[in-house]
């Protein structure tokens, strides 16, 4: 996780800075949490392979999870278990079958969401620096949540398989070159 969150961390230039810049706009930006939160689930109802997911009755506990995941990251004071924890999230959505592009469409719209409201309330000249520290940093947990995810998945296949990790590494080069060459024929 850590080799992975720093990569996403170098490769799209998050710093403290960000955090410093959120933390104080918080007031602002955390008036619109109810809205973003009602839009979210309104989308993820209003389409049926997203209402799909979700168990009968499931949707105020869902709203609190939100709820708290956008308070906490427009708060610039990250808690210490957080980053581990969206690396989580990827388990927890294999486990609701919540698809990477499930995930990657809703954070695009929260993320186009917050920029509509900074366009609206905040001076041309602050919305680059407030919507960039936002941005970057959701960008970052969306990677750690997709890799989460991904690095998971395969963990678990290959100990249901009862398989070598470095056995199903080289089979699977072997494959992807077979695969390749299909491709450009
Ligand atoms: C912006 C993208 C998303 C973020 C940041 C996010 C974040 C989270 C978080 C923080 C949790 C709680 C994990 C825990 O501590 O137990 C969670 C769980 C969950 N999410 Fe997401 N999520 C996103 C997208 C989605 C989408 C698109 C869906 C549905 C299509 C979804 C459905 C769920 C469900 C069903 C759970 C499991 C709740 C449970 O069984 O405890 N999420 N998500």
């Amino acid at each position: 996780m850590d080799e992975i969150y720093g990569h996403l961390v170098t490769l799209t230039g998050f710093t403290d800075e960000d955090n410093t810049v959120l933390k104080k706009h918080k007031d602002q930006t955390q008036s619109w949490g109810d809205e973003i939160v009602q839009d979210f689930y309104d989308t993820l109802f209003g389409y049926s392979s997203t209402s799909e997911v979700f168990r009968k009755g499931e949707r105020p506990d869902r709203e609190e999870t939100l709820r708290n995941w956008y308070f906490e990251v427009t708060s610039g004071e990250l808690p210490k278990d957080f980053w581990n924890h969206q690396w989580f999230v990827g388990l927890v959505h294999i486990k609701r079958k919540v698809s990477n592009p499930y995930m990657f469409g809703m954070m695009s719209r929260v993320q186009q969401l917050f920029l509509g409201k900074c366009l609206q309330e905040f001076p041309l000249d602050q919305v680059e620096e407030i919507f960039g520290a936002f941005k970057r940093l959701t960008d970052v947990i969306a990677g750690l949540i997709a890799e989460g995810y991904f690095i998971n998945y395969v963990e678990a296949m290959v100990h249901v398989g009862g398989l070598n990790v470095e056995l199903v590494d080289r089979m699977m080069h072997i494959e992807i070159e077979n695969m390749l060459e299909k491709h450009s024929k």
